[in-house]
């Protein structure tokens, strides 16, 4: 059996005794979220604390709330909601019908201070007679507890903090220091359990909030989650995302629309890149004095070019076109297809046929092109037609080598990459502090209880002695 770290065979062990899959999370903060609660139980072992997983039946449910951060708040942000205020909501007003339904969906919505927070803003633009009519927000988490508290709607006043007052005073009732989401606007608000991973997206979504929710999860599970994400969007649908998330800018389905605010759009038909070749300008051919001092600037231009006549016969190799495919003076006059460059590194005859019939360049793409000496290079090739005015014309084949562009894009891309990973992990890192703080905050407290309660005793006993003392 090949070797499985301790982490990954109890990971493997919650997959398959509770259905439930965490390979898809960031293993930095999977680790420590583990060894935190394997700490608050007192075990260090993996395996022992596998067997205390399968002995106790509660334990599935602590380890599961100490894996899952719910920080979040309301107006979390607040400049990305005024946005979404000014700007978002009034241009999706503008696209809809004036009585067409409006369907939002917050994904990873904890505890509802996000879902609550759009419901607020949608009834602030439409009255909350139309907001009652038209409005729909799909509010889901894995999380049950979250969303247990999140369907209360009950919240504190360090919870409202973020409330404009005007708001809290409009959509809140107070009940001593809680203060809970009036009846009508939570009708609107439907919670239920979605797991990003793996349940199907909710469809036709106008808005859909996934805020500080994908940064828990690996670069490739992020991936899927968006593909997901693109799918339950509407065309014209809006996406906005955690300011820490960034890895989205690396997928193909998706265009920012305001990227400060982590605002994006579908793509339609994401994921099939079209790529259209440039409509060709023939080269003007020019003859007389200048054509040796042409012929020159041909053989020594950086990109590699073969020339064909309207035969198909090779009249004309440039420099760099015989270094990189070991072609030969001799090689002039024959017909392409008597060489290996008409089917190596790139299909060279079909779309040689494709130029001629749309007379237009057309682009192959980059290919890559193992040199003579063995060397790796990438190739960017196009085919474009030339033709005279009587029609008879020819192609100029062009490899333009992009090896260090690529490189060099390739290096840029993976420290973009490295970057945004690790501003995720800083964020996500912020976020298991600020749980943590409020673990040790209640911790304090309690002890500060056992504290009172300690110095009451002692008092009493105190006193006791003191009577005893007098008798
Ligand atoms: C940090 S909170 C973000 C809350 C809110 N969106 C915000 O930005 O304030 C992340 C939420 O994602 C939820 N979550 C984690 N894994 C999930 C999954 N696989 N599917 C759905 N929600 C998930 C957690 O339970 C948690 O409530």
């Amino acid at each position: 059996m090949p070797d499985v770290s301790p982490i990954d065979s109890l990971l493997e062990h919650l997959k398959i005794s509770r259905g439930f899959d965490f390979t898809g999370y960031k293993r930095t903060t999977l680790e420590r979220r583990i060894a935190k609660r394997m700490a608050q139980v007192g075990m260090e072992d993996h395996l022992v604390y596998r067997d205390h997983l399968e002995l106790d039946p509660d334990e599935f449910a602590h380890l599961f709330n100490t894996i899952l951060i719910n920080v979040t708040s309301f107006f979390r942000d607040p400049q990305v909601w005024e946005h979404v205020r000014d700007e978002v909501i009034p241009a999706l007003l503008g696209v809809l019908g004036p009585d067409e339904p409006i369907r939002v969906w917050s994904a990873g919505c904890s505890s509802g201070q996000e879902p609550y927070t759009v419901a607020m803003l949608l009834a602030e633009a439409l009255g909350l007679e139309q907001f009652q009519a038209r409005v729909k927000i799909y509010a889901t988490d894995v999380d049950d507890e979250a969303l247990t508290e999140a369907r209360a709607a009950v919240y504190t006043d360090e919870q409202v903090q973020g409330v404009p007052p005007e708001l809290l005073e409009r959509y809140f009732v107070h009940q001593d220091r809680s203060h809970v989401v009036r009846k009508d606007v939570r009708r609107v608000v439907i919670f239920g359990r979605n797991d990003l991973v793996q349940d199907a997206p909710i469809s036709r979504i106008d808005l859909l909030t996934c805020r500080n929710t994908l940064m828990y999860f690996n670069a490739e599970t992020q991936a899927r989650i968006l593909k997901r994400l693109h799918f339950g969007l509407a065309s014209h649908g809006v996406l906005l995302l955690g300011k820490s998330e960034m890895l989205i800018t690396h997928s193909d389905l998706f265009v920012a629309g305001d990227l400060k605010r982590r605002l994006f759009r579908p793509v339609p038909n994401g994921g099939e890149r079209i790529s259209e070749a440039p409509p060709a300008s023939g080269p003007a051919v020019q003859l007389g004095e200048g054509a040796a001092i042409r012929d020159l600037a041909f053989d020594s231009a950086p990109v590699a070019q073969v020339v064909l006549d309207d035969r198909d016969h090779v009249i004309a190799i440039n420099r760099q076109a015989r270094t990189l495919f070991g072609l030969a003076p001799a090689d002039l006059g024959r017909p392409l297809r008597d060489l290996e460059l008409s089917y190596r590194p790139a299909d060279l005859r079909s779309n040689l046929e494709l130029a001629a019939t749309e007379r237009r360049s057309v682009g192959l793409g980059l290919v890559t092109h193992v040199m003579p000496s063995g060397e790796r290079r990438t190739l960017d090739v196009s085919v474009t037609p030339v033709s005279r005015e009587d029609e008879t014309g020819g192609a100029a084949i062009a490899f333009a080598d992009v090896t260090l562009h690529q490189q060099l894009r390739a290096e840029l891309e993976s420290s973009k990459t490295e970057l945004e990973n690790a501003y995720e992990e800083l964020q996500s890192t912020v976020e298991e502090l600020e749980t943590t703080n409020e673990e040790l905050q209640s911790t304090n407290e309690e002890l500060e209880t056992t504290n009172e309660e300690l110095q009451s005793t002692n008092e009493e006993l105190e006193t006791i002695n003191g009577e005893l003392q007098q008798r």
